[in-house]
């Protein structure tokens, strides 16, 4: 290869590892651990004592769609919206920024280059937590979202109880400043979090 040609593939590389940090394409999700309904429904518990371990794009990838993922081929989620309007968004904040989750291309949209970790740590137990999941939707009255917000935190917990992971939902934050760090349009509102994380021992 000649001096220009490296030049010309080193720089197409900067490039397009910049243009693939903006979006990041996650593992297919596992869906599929044996685990009963039943069992899930007898161990979800709320956990408030988390380790640092992070949570790999694997698992990541595991929580959101059983949260919110596309589990039919014409784009129906795994949990039912009213009117079929899919008017929730989850955001992801971790180690490795801020996030919305983009369901039908099962990848993580980047929001913002920096986590967001510690505008949750109203509480001490935050401290080590590796992941929040941020549920939001409209600020019209009388809109469904914040039952969907309640489906998915639902779903997500009965997959942490069956899966070696703790996980908590949280209001006790300041929503209004995360919907600004998140630039959330005027008509959109952060309606609650998720913490999740491996449960310390
Ligand atoms: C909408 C909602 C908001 C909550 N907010 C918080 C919170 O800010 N901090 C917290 O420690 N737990 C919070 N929780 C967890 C509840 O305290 C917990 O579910 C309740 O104590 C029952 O315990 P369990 O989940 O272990 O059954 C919240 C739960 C819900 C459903």
């Amino acid at each position: 290869m000649n001096k220009k040609m490296m030049f010309l593939s080193a720089a197409f590389g900067v490039m397009s590892s910049v243009a693939m940090a903006q979006s990041i394409e996650l593992p297919e999700p596992q869906i599929d651990n044996g685990v009963t309904l039943y069992q899930a429904l007898k161990d979800r518990h709320s956990v408030r004592r988390f380790s640092t371990r992070p949570i790999d794009n694997q698992l990541l990838s595991n929580i959101l769609w059983v949260a919110y993922g596309v589990n039919r081929e014409d784009g129906r989620r795994t949990i039912p919206t009213a009117r079929n309007e899919k008017d929730l968004s989850v955001y992801v904040t971790n180690n490795l920024g801020t996030f919305l989750y983009d369901a039908d291309a099962n990848s993580l949209v980047r929001v913002l280059d920096k986590s967001i970790l510690d505008m949750f740590q109203s509480q001490p137990f935050m401290a080590n937590v590796p992941l929040v999941l941020i549920y939001a939707g409209s600020t019209a009255d009388n809109n469904y979202a914040i039952m969907h917000a309640g489906s998915a935190y639902q779903n997500v917990e009965l997959y942490a109880a069956t899966n070696d992971l703790g996980s908590v939902v949280r209001a006790l934050f300041d929503k209004e400043a995360v919907a600004q760090a998140l630039n959330l349009p005027d008509n959109q509102r952060v309606i609650v979090s998720q913490a999740i994380g491996y449960e310390e021992e």
